[in-house]
């Protein structure tokens, strides 16, 4: 019998219409390392163990499993579909005209769900990889961002909460020019930003940025994504659970360094959705939400160890010309659109 834990002791996060959402997901991406009936199967554990949020994505190659899963749990009387907050994406290749609801259908009909609770556009551009590729890759139809095609991708979105297709849609990958860009085009504003956040890659502009205008901040790789795929592996990296601040608190509160990444993300606020398969692993994550909190003290020298290390660099989809993986993230506040 797995543990349970109670789900008036986790604590929630408010989107800005004032739904309650839990304070941490469960993410699925397998990093070409996990196969999908795994990831299906710890799903199933995890959402019998409390989560209720979980972040699905097309590309991520599972979301056929994960719906036979959640069928099961919906079967068992587990959990009722409304008790669930489920997220998913559309990937880069199906931005263009038309093809964003197609996207939506196959991820509902794979989840087996009649709707989403959260859609987003998983990068901003629509430069494709394969999956599973490595880090040289590149495409030669990649192009820079642009304002005008990412809102005929949002017209769509918006679109798909009109026909009662998804509930909320939002954005991940952005920057704060292209959000100052695209904000006041949006008629449907984005409920929630997916970004990753981790100790040594905290964003606080962008964070601050997304709470000021009332979208939730979903941080990915919360722990520093430690089975990331090779092509997201750069030397200059710094191992967040190695940081001193996290070691100190970890041992201070005898967990895991993991579990430190991810009280330090809750208790600032940001909706982690840490990735795990192993049973001890995501139950551990969720239940230290509950308990024994991290100091001021802690929370500040945590604050402290940020690097600015991007870790999910996004090379892959650079366009011809582009001078490097800082052109994807508009580094010197202005959006990088030419070569
Ligand atoms: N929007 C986007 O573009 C985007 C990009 C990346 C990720 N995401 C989402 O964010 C989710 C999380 O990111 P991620 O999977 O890359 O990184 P992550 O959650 O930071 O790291 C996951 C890894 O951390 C380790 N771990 C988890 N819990 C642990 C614990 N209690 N103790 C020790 N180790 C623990 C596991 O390593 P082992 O495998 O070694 O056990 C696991 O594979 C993804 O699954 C995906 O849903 C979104």
């Amino acid at each position: 019998m797995k543990t349970k834990i109670e789900q008036e002791k986790i604590p929630l996060r408010t989107l800005s219409s004032g739904e309650k959402i839990p304070c941490m997901g469960i993410g699925t991406f397998g990093s070409d390392k996990y196969g999908a009936a795994e990831i299906a199967e710890a799903v199933y554990g995890a959402v019998k163990c409390g989560y209720r949020l979980i972040d699905c994505a097309a590309v991520y190659q599972n979301e056929k499993e994960i719906g036979q899963t959640l069928k099961q749990l919906f079967t068992e009387g587990e959990v009722k579909r409304e008790e669930l907050f489920i997220t998913s994406k559309v990937w880069n290749d199906m931005h263009g005209e038309g093809k964003v609801s197609s996207s939506c259908r196959q991820s509902l009909s794979d989840l087996q769900l009649e709707y989403l609770d959260l859609y987003f556009v998983h990068w901003p551009f629509p430069n494709y990889h394969a999956p599973g590729c490595d880090g040289d890759s590149r495409n030669p139809d990649s192009k820079p961002f642009s304002v005008e095609e990412f809102m005929t991708t949002w017209r769509q979105c918006e679109a798909l909460v009109d026909q009662g297709l998804v509930r909320y849609i939002g954005m991940s990958n952005m920057t704060i020019p292209k959000l100052e860009a695209v904000l006041p085009l949006c008629r449907i504003k984005p409920a929630a930003l997916e970004m990753e956040l981790h100790p040594s890659f905290q964003q606080p502009e962008l964070f601050d940025y997304a709470i000021s205008h009332n979208i939730l901040p979903i941080g990915y790789c919360p722990i520093g994504s430690p089975s990331r795929p090779e092509r997201d592996r750069a030397k200059e990296d710094v191992a967040d659970i190695e940081l001193p601040a996290v070691a100190a608190a970890a041992r201070a509160h005898q967990v895991h360094p993991a579990v430190i990444c991810l009280k330090w993300a809750v208790q600032r606020g940001q909706v982690p959705i840490p990735f795990s398969v192993k049973e001890q692993q995501y139950l551990s994550n969720l239940m230290c939400t509950t308990e024994d909190p991290l100091t001021e003290e802690e929370m500040k020298a945590i604050c402290r160890e940020d690097q600015n290390c991007r870790l999910i660099k996004g090379q892959v989809f650079l366009w011809e010309g582009a001078r490097g993986w800082e052109d994807l993230w508009d580094m010197d506040g202005v959006i990088v659109t030419k070569e």
